[in-house]
């Protein structure tokens, strides 16, 4: 099998016009937090943050196929002492757009070292937002779910009498639930809630996905042969576990110095055939990569 990953040098709101409409499976991408790490490539405004993003979210909305599911992995900062609101105005703005706000996940860092401010703590977590162009996308719940765990065992000890029948809502949602089902059960559906590590090994940039991150969502979102966009690249995680997992991949970058990293990262197609178990852990040969 061939799996293909486009790069592209630039600015996402021009290069993203390159792609064709309704071609994208699966968007995953954290943008440049608004203001910071201006010494690298340059902090956007809060206040102009939205204005910003919203030729991009255009078209990603324009690229992403009606089945397909964007991640945005994005924070708020604190401006003299208090949060700021343009992830909120975002999400507005976005909905204005067209976009559907489905869910909102939490990367929690689980590795956050200790700090201390006078007027909060250490901030341990992310926004990973999700949002669709339609209320039917796909998504491999089973992919994902996770080893039942010990939780199982003390919890299903003492089935009281309600959790042995179906137990609905009191809150007249429809949801209901029955303990008892998972009695047998030794996988089940994970949280929204992901605990991971900040990347620590050496990749060049300075904020760069664990690539456990990219990965989880792609299982859920995805199928092997499917497309996976990453419109700030980075060091491009996104596309190598995507490249990994057998899915096409675009990367868009506007850092000469990064686009080359990920370009020299993904390319040999000839090396990868030469030394498929040194550059890329358990591959098979028939399974290789072209780089346009
Ligand atoms: C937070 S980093 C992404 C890190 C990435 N997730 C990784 O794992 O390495 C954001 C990236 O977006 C790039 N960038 C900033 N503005 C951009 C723009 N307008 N178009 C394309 N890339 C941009 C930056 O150079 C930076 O590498």
């Amino acid at each position: 099998m061939e799996v293909r990953t486009d790069l592209y040098l630039g600015d996402s709101a021009e290069q993203l016009k390159k792609l064709p409409d309704n071609s994208v499976d699966l968007i995953v991408t954290s943008p440049p937090y608004a203001d910071q790490r201006k010494n690298t490539y340059g902090g956007i405004h809060p206040d102009k943050y939205v204005e910003w993003f919203l030729p991009i979210s255009k078209e990603l909305l324009r690229v992403l196929k009606p089945t397909g599911t964007f991640i945005l992995n994005i924070k708020e900062k604190v401006v003299e002492g208090e949060r700021s609101t343009y992830v909120m105005e975002l999400i507005i703005e976005m909905k204005k757009q067209g976009w559907l706000w489905t869910e909102e996940f939490i990367w929690h860092k689980k590795n956050c070292y200790p700090g201390k401010w006078s007027n909060r703590f250490r901030d341990a977590w992310e926004r990973l937002l999700q949002f669709n162009k339609e209320r039917k996308f796909h998504m491999y719940q089973e992919e994902v779910m996770v080893p039942m765990g010990d939780w199982a065992k003390s919890r299903l000890k003492n089935l009281s009498d309600t959790d042995k029948i179906r137990d609905n809502s009191k809150v007249g949602s429809g949801f209901g639930k029955n303990i008892s089902n998972w009695l047998t059960r030794d996988k089940a559906y994970p949280t929204n809630v992901l605990h991971l590590a900040t990347e620590c090994s050496n990749k060049n940039h300075s904020a760069a996905f664990p690539e456990e991150l990219p990965e989880w969502f792609i299982k859920l979102f995805t199928k092997e042969n499917d497309t996976v966009l990453d419109p700030f690249m980075g060091s491009g995680t996104t596309l190598i576990v995507a490249n990994r997992m057998l899915r096409n991949s675009i990367g868009i970058e506007i850092m000469p110095e990064y686009y080359d990293m990920v370009k020299e990262q993904l390319k040999p197609v000839e090396l990868y055939l030469l030394e498929p178990k040194v550059k890329y852990g358990n591959f098979e040969p028939e399974r290789r990569s072209k780089v346009r």
